[in-house]
């Protein structure tokens, strides 16, 4: 069964609470936050002031998806303020190996990503160090954009690697998910759906996150 991670990014920040809410009322698992340093990516998003208020306003786990040129700056800060999980971007730290460890010395979980023209060989074999492995699949900096179908590949890929070796580490797809196209990237072996806009601008979150759960990866035994 496939988890739903609704991007903040694609909410309505003079609404906040209330999003937050009835993201939880529809059966969303965690809350996926997109933090944008204006030098990674070209946008500039939040940072962990509003990261912090967003722990306020749910218990659900915090999945931070760190898109900075300098991630391990800033790992203490996120993680004070309420970062169940930090993930930063494999093109900044090849060799993630050490820089996880700053990670996990606070006591919380990691995850490596990697952008639409990161080969997923450079991610496998760092693997066993990470929780999560977040596949992007638009270019990150902006939500909204249409996803690329080259990336289910990937996914197919990661998923295979992950059960033969590294069967703790959980594969996330995002960017331009959608309730078309869920059912495809489930298939192909993800396990968590980052979904912005089409969650937050769904008319029926619930029948979305209930269509989208019942989703089931072909390799999936039960
Ligand atoms: C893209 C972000 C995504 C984005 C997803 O840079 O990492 O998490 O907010 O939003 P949608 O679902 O609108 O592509
Ligand atoms: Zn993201």
């Amino acid at each position: 069964m496939a988890k739903i991670a609704p991007s903040v990014l694609g909410a309505d920040f003079s609404r906040l609470a209330e999003e937050i809410a009835d993201a939880e009322r529809a059966g969303a698992n965690m809350f996926h936050l997109d933090i944008m340093d204006g030098h990674f990516v070209p946008n500039i998003s939040f940072g962990p002031d509003i990261v912090r208020t967003i722990d306020k306003l749910t218990d659900k786990f915090l999945d931070v998806h760190l898109m900075l040129s300098q991630p391990e700056n800033h790992f203490e800060a996120f993680y004070k303020a309420g970062a169940g999980n930090i993930t930063f971007h494999i093109e900044v730290h090849p060799d993630p190996a050490e820089v996880v460890e700053k990670i996990r010395s606070m006591g919380i979980k990691a995850g490596i990503s990697l952008n639409p023209d990161t080969p997923v060989d450079k991610v496998l074999p760092y693997l066993e160090y990470f929780d999560f492995l977040l596949i992007m699949s638009v270019n990150p900096g902006f939500g909204g954009q249409e996803f690329i179908e080259s990336t289910l590949l990937k996914v197919a890929a990661a998923r295979k690697f992950i059960d033969a070796h590294s069967p703790y580490t959980q594969v996330q797809v995002d960017g331009g998910v959608d309730g078309n196209n869920a059912e495809r990237i489930v298939k192909a072996g993800a396990d968590i759906l980052v979904m912005g806009t089409s969650f937050f601008g769904s008319k029926d979150r619930k029948r979305l996150v209930q269509k989208v759960k019942s989703f089931e990866q072909t390799s999936d035994k039960q």
